[in-house]
């Protein structure tokens, strides 16, 4: 059985942008993250307040942020710790997202932490944002393989799945960081999830594309009773701390896909196509989007 609505986390201007080599002007973000709202998309992660120095490409997260801020939009941002957070709030952010690791070699490459230092972290984060009413998701890295330790036990996968949410976050986002998973594989976790109390409501999926599986996996996830799915327009991203991650899934390829399948996105695909030719355009290479190829004439 598939959803009858699906919502779709749009995450290119943050995911996609920072891994660009080249640093996008702030007023070209800010642009991207306006034409994506009008292009449909309700909730668009916009920026991150991490450490300048670890992602030099969002470092202008302080002045993009009031630039869309007044849209009509969910704008998530990420906070790693209680500096990110406080940076966020003080801009007036109303939804955060803590971002942690199933694998202690990539929590230590990304967060510079164990897993549980990085979740001790994270505990005050939550904490004050949901006192505040601030929605909190979390992250979960490495959900699957990881670059240094093969592949991810589901067990492992689990018990930090259900500390994210005994913290108080209101929605769990699975990463397949290097994009190795596999359907089956995405169907065995959700399943083990789903028997430790986490059902597929929380949960959202976030795939990256290295092995052309994302939509794959993605179908394989709606079947299991998933309804949120991350994606990132024109197919951009990656990771600056994971050497083998490549580009998210192609917010248009997953558009196409349940368009076909009579599942209502509220997204006008023509216009988020030329949004992500525009970008493809700025940046200099073409969209890895095999549907933005398909349906721009540029
Ligand atoms: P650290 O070096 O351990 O930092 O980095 P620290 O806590 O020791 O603090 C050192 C200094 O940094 C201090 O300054 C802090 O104030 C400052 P000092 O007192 O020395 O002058 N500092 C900050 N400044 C600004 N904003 C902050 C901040 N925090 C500390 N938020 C830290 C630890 C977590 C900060 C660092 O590792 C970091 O920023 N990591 C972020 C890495 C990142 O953004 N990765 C990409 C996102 S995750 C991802 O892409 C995966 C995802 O897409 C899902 C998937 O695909 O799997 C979400
Ligand atoms: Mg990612």
């Amino acid at each position: 059985d598939l959803p009858t609505r699906v919502r779709i986390h749009e995450v290119g201007a943050r995911d996609g942008l920072q891994n660009e080599k080249a640093t996008v002007p702030t007023e070209v973000k800010a642009e991207f993250v306006r034409r994506l709202a009008e292009a449909g998309l309700t909730t668009i992660e916009a920026t991150s307040f991490v450490h300048p120095k670890w992602v030099p490409q969002l470092a202008d997260a302080e002045q993009l942020y009031p630039l869309v801020a007044d849209l009509p939009v969910a704008l998530p941002v990420l906070v790693p710790n209680e500096r990110g957070l406080d940076r966020a709030l003080a801009l007036g952010a109303r939804r955060v997202a803590v971002f942690a690791s199933a694998t202690e070699s990539f929590a230590k490459a990304n967060l510079n932490r164990t897993v549980d230092e990085a979740l001790a972290m994270f505990d005050p984060v939550v904490a004050r944002a949901k006192a505040d009413d601030v929605h909190v998701r979390g992250y979960l890295s490495m959900c699957f393989g990881d670059p240094w330790e093969g592949a991810v036990p589901i067990p492992q996968v689990v018990r930090v799945c259900k500390a994210l949410l005994d913290m108080g976050c209101d929605e769990l986002s699975l990463g397949d960081t290097i994009g190795v998973a596999t359907p089956g594989h995405v169907v065995a976790l959700l399943a083990a999830l789903d028997e430790a109390g986490i059902p597929p409501s929380v949960l959202g999926v976030h795939f990256h594309d290295t092995y052309g599986q994302a939509l794959a996996n993605t179908l394989a996830a709606l079947q299991q009773g998933v309804t949120t799915v991350d994606a990132s327009a024109g197919g951009l991203g990656g990771c600056p701390y994971a050497k083998s991650a490549t580009g998210n899934l192609a917010t248009e390829d997953l558009v196409w896909m349940l368009r076909g399948l009579g599942i209502d996105t509220g997204i006008d695909l023509g216009r988020l196509v030329a949004t992500s030719a525009w970008m493809a355009n700025r940046l200099g290479r073409p969209s890895p989007s095999r549907t933005v190829r398909a349906l721009s004439h540029e």
